[in-house]
């Protein structure tokens, strides 16, 4: 049996305003809380045992998944005091943990939306008897992540965080939020202070000589930690190009949950979720995006790469592209949003108030 960790407790400031009431891993994605994708891609691994990792937010997670029965897993809520970083929660759950020493522990970020093989990577991690093994990805721009150089026979080389000048990005492999640990290691990590396993344990265990272990895959691999990564992440499970067997109905090019009303002659498309009692009104047209619980998109409004929040409003006529509408904002008719923009919860944006374009 495998058991891992989970790590939720972020305060997903990239995020705002989806963070302000709802912590990144409840934020619905495909119409579920994203988090339940991770949990149920753990359970088909064979992983039976998850401590989540709590602090911001905490206390909504417990209400919405329980005892984890219904995903046929184990689950256990720790929360921190304060924030203690991703390696100070992996420590903080230590006493949790079932495994022996020598037993390995899966260990997931939780905003990482993925098609790793997680069985691979322990069976990696097994087989060339590593502390720990990281699953890696490569990415055509490294500059915002970590990375992490492997020799010839994936043994890590070095932790590089966030290289900007030329010479420091010496590979396109970055730490991909996903890792195995040797349970004695986790033992290892200082109790009851602020540690980041990025920054800290894991170079540490690299100057002290421990073995870990890089295994690149390849798969599908997004990082959910800004708006625009979390729409095209919803709508790639939507189309099926990112695997989960948690999206509540057949994959295509729209996810319409039972209680929402479409009208007819309204058009989704590009992996667009409507979620539960959200309303979208005739002739409205909706790409690649994500419309949350009882939200409201009124009749001819044109909606790209946008997520709307929950119980929001978009007026008739309005255009959102890559905008992001937080709960219960409220957007007049005849408004034009995009290249980013973030609309606080609970705004409101008066009829005919916003244009990117001169034509009335
Ligand atoms: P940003 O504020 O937007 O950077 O997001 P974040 O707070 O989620 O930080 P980051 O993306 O670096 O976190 C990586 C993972 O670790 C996420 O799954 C977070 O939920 C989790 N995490 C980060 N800090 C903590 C912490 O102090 N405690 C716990 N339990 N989890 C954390």
């Amino acid at each position: 049996m495998t058991e891992a960790i989970l790590l939720v407790g972020g305060k997903g400031t990239r995020l705002r305003p989806l963070t302000v009431n709802t912590p990144k891993p409840m934020v619905p994605a495909a119409g579920v809380p994203f988090l339940t994708h991770q949990l149920a891609r753990a359970r088909a691994a064979g992983v039976t045992h998850i401590v989540l990792a709590t602090s911001y937010l905490a206390e909504v997670f417990e209400p919405h998944f329980g005892d984890g029965a219904d995903l046929g897993l184990e689950l256990e809520y720790v929360t921190e005091d304060e924030p203690l970083g991703t390696g100070g929660a992996i420590r903080n759950v230590a006493p949790r943990l079932r495994s022996g020493p020598d037993e390995p522990v899966l260990i997931f970020n939780g905003d990482i939306l993925t098609g790793l093989d997680i069985r691979a990577l322990v069976a990696t991690h097994e087989s060339t008897g590593a502390d720990v093994s990281l699953h890696l990805t490569r990415v055509p721009d490294p500059r915002a992540y970590g990375l992490v150089p492997t020799d010839d026979t994936g043994r890590v080389t070095a932790f590089l965080e966030k290289p900007q000048t030329p010479e420091e990005i010496v590979t396109d492999q970055i730490n991909a939020g996903a890792y195995v640990f040797r349970r004695s290691l986790i033992d290892t990590i200082p109790a009851g202070r602020p540690v980041s396993v990025e920054r800290e344990t894991f170079p540490g265990l690299l100057a002290e000589g421990a073995h870990l272990q890089g295994m690149v895959d390849s798969t599908y691999w997004l990082d959910l930690g800004t708006p625009q990564a979390f729409v095209r992440g919803s709508a790639d499970l939507v189309l099926g190009r990112a695997p989960s067997p948690a999206v509540p109905g057949r994959c295509g090019d729209r996810l319409v949950l039972p209680s929402a009303r479409v009208a007819p002659d309204a058009k989704l498309t590009g992996g667009t979720v409507v979620g539960e009692d959200a309303v979208v009104g005739s002739g409205a047209r909706i790409s690649g995006s994500t419309i949350l619980a009882g939200a409201v998109v009124e009749p001819g409004a044109v909606v790209t790469d946008s997520l709307v929040g929950a119980g929001a409003r978009i007026g008739a006529r309005t255009t959102l592209d890559g905008a992001v509408i937080g709960d219960g904002a409220q957007i007049g008719t005849d408004n034009e949003l995009r290249a980013g923009v973030r609309v606080w919860c609970d705004a409101t944006l008066p009829d005919g108030s916003v244009r990117f374009s001169s034509d009335a």
